[in-house]
């Protein structure tokens, strides 16, 4: 890399090196009931630049979320939304009534309602100053971040993440995106958000598989980040299965803190090189999810890869025989299942279609095949290639394992 501002190359050739960075900072807050009258965390994250302003902001909100929800006082969302916007109607102004948006994948499946959303913002005349606020789970989010990031170049975007996926991981990264020709996130930014805001209360709402679901990230994130993490997950597994208070906060705002420090400090945020290291167990996942036509959650297909990867890494003498075992009877004490008859499905040319899944996931990030697996609970590490024959036993292994 060129040190100096100026080089000439010759004669003719000049290069001018243009250099700059811009730093990002944004609040990920923690609470409870955010859209009770006096809880000020959202107000107080959209003006927090601006204090004096008068902010214009539109709302997006996930339909399950919606159907499942309840809003303050046993008025619906939609109404709580309304009136918290109304009672702080001196900085705060809702430029439509809340819009609801189909969750789940169906909203990052079909590209018409990344439209529909921008044609919303252009009909209300949102600017670079004003914000998109999207509540919902991470596809919502996704699908939402999307069209803050793509219109005018970059709208202010607030998340109000409300599975436990989304708060504890997606909500607080920097990546949003769609799928596009069934590849899954092939049309997306790098965007980091204005504000995340997570309210613990959302969490209620949710049906027990995606209260499940989301529990995955926080294994993998302790397996390959921090082992005491992982003995917590494992002494706490009672209370998380049974989705207790306490547990689940701890969990996620610890897993929330454990991806947010891999964005800041691990070196390369908006994945320019060829690793991810916090995707351990996500090259299987993703196939799964796209061979299931996303029946299988992501959270749900990440606790199959992360189980596959626990075996294939004792299989590669990286982990210590009898971790596998200990992975998956956490996963299935939270109450995961570790086996789904896609791990049997079979390609065009008669091979395993997991197995596609290794080139996928490489052509996503571009460069060298980078996975990561596990040399001990709580370490992850990087290796270049695996094995097919390998990959092969580690599925047989899941079969005896379920039947
Ligand atoms: N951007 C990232 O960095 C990143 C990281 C990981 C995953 N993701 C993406 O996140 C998506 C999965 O997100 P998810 O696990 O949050 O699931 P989801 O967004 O698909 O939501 C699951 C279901 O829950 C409903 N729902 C949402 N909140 C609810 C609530 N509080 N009560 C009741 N129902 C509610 C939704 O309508 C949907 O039907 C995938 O598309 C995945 O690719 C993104
Ligand atoms: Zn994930």
């Amino acid at each position: 890399m060129a040190t100096s501002d100026h080089e000439v190359l010759h004669q003719d050739t000049r290069i001018h090196w243009q250099r700059f960075a811009v730093p990002f900072e944004y609040p990920v807050c923690f609470t409870r009931d955010a859209l009770a009258l006096e809880n000020h965390t959202l107000l107080d994250a959209v003006r927090r630049l601006e204090p004096e302003r008068r902010h214009r902001c539109i709302v997006f909100v996930d339909d399950g979320l919606l159907r499942a929800g309840k809003g303050q006082a046993g008025a619906s969302l939609t109404e709580s939304i309304a009136a918290y916007f109304n009672h702080h109607a001196t900085s705060l102004e809702l430029v439509a009534p809340p819009i609801s948006v189909p969750g789940g994948e169906k909203v990052k499946n079909e590209l018409h309602f990344v439209e529909d959303m921008q044609r919303r913002l252009f009909d209300s005349h949102i600017d670079r100053h004003a914000y998109v606020i999207a509540i919902g789970g991470g596809a919502l989010l996704d699908a939402v971040g999307l069209v803050a990031a793509t219109t005018h170049r970059g709208v202010r975007h607030v998340r109000m993440p409300t599975t436990v996926l989304a708060q504890n991981d997606s909500g607080v990264g920097v990546k949003n995106g769609v799928n596009l020709y069934g590849a899954k996130n092939f049309a997306g930014a790098f965007a980091p958000p204005f504000a995340v805001i997570n309210d613990a209360q959302f969490l209620r709402t949710l049906e027990r598989r995606d209260q499940i679901a989301g529990m995955a990230e926080a294994v993998k994130v302790a397996l390959i980040r921090d082992g005491a993490f992982f003995t917590w997950l494992e002494r706490h597994g009672d209370a998380l299965a049974l989705f207790e208070d306490d547990a689940v906060a701890h969990m996620v705002r610890r897993c929330a803190e454990l991806h947010m420090h891999q964005i800041a400090h691990g070196g390369d945020p908006f994945e320019s090189g060829s690793a991810r290291p916090l995707d351990y167990g996500h090259w299987a996942a993703h196939k799964l999810e796209s061979l299931t036509r996303h029946h299988l959650r992501h959270g749900e297909a990440v606790a199959i890869g992360i189980a596959l990867d626990a075996r294939y890494s004792v299989l590669a003498g990286q982990l210590a025989q009898g971790g596998d075992e200990r992975i998956c009877f956490l996963l299935e004490h939270l109450g995961f299942k570790l086996w789904h008859p896609a791990l049997d499905t079979v390609d065009s040319a008669g091979g395993n279609a997991v197995l596609k899944g290794l080139e996928e996931f490489r052509e996503h990030l571009g460069g060298e095949l980078t996975i990561t697996l596990l040399s001990s609970i709580g370490q992850g590490v990087e290796v270049h290639a695996m094995d097919e024959a390998m990959i092969m036993q580690s599925i047989e292994w899941l079969r005896r394992r379920a039947h």
